[in-house]
């Protein structure tokens, strides 16, 4: 007897069909020692230029938010729209009538004891993380359930699966790019490690196809808020 049919043993074929899904999409990108040099080369300069600000992070360094419209980070920003146009495909997003944007992108430094509270991102449909340096120990991400109710309905497991996970856990690993909708809460766990950790964070959002730009927000060098993704695909 196979498997499936174990299951459906058990279960006296009366196998749920389960909704309200959260994907979470994971990949390693290519190339990404050479794009990684380049990024810690933007945030050395930033670091420099502009002050730290503060959104999930307790300590640490926290760009603005619009990193993706500097030249200098033309490829994550090209890798990161084509991987979430990807996933709004998955996700049956309407390309027809709307582009996807990117709405924000800053890059998080954090030093030792540094960590990120547990947050969403609002006002935006993708959101994910691409990590640029990540010392053994430096934290992972936290995904936790986004339905709170079911916490009345924790009960015995004989193993944890899917279905009765209350959190989980991704490691953070250079290179790793991950993609989860923006209302999932999450947290970055403290950096335990003595060097520090990078990552990059966005949101993508989206407008109707057409819409002028004078509608959008503009910047003091004239290019919208939210250019359209550049819709390329990487060499693997
Ligand atoms: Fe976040």
């Amino acid at each position: 007897m196979n498997k499936s049919s174990q299951k459906q043993q058990q279960t006296q074929g009366f196998v749920p069909e389960v909704w309200f899904h959260t994907p979470v999409w994971s990949r390693k990108v290519v190339d990404f020692e050479r794009i990684n040099a380049q990024i810690l080369a933007v945030l050395e300069e930033l670091e420099a230029e502009t002050e730290s600000i503060t959104r999930s992070n307790v300590g640490g360094w926290h760009s603005h938010d619009q990193i993706h419209q500097r030249n200098d980070m033309a490829e994550i920003r090209k890798v990161i729209g084509t991987a979430c146009v990807g996933c709004a495909t998955f996700m049956e997003f309407d390309f027809d009538n709307f582009d996807l944007v990117i709405k924000e992108m800053w890059l998080n430094k954090n030093g030792k004891g540094d960590f990120n509270k547990a947050h969403i991102h609002p006002n935006a449909i993708l959101s994910g993380a691409y990590y640029v340096k990540t010392p053994e120990g430096s934290g992972n991400i936290e995904l936790y359930d986004p339905v709170p109710a079911r916490l009345m309905n924790v009960y015995p497991v004989k193993k944890r699966k899917p279905i009765n996970l209350q959190a989980v856990e991704y490691k953070a690993e250079a290179g790793q790019l991950l993609v989860f909708p923006s209302w999932l809460q999450h947290s970055v766990q403290p950096n335990r490690a003595e060097d520090f950790r990078v990552s990059i964070s966005f949101n993508v959002g989206f407008k109707p196809k057409g819409l002028s730009a004078s509608l959008q927000n503009t910047h003091s060098n004239g290019s919208a808020a939210g250019d359209k993704l550049d819709l390329v695909s990487e060499s693997d």
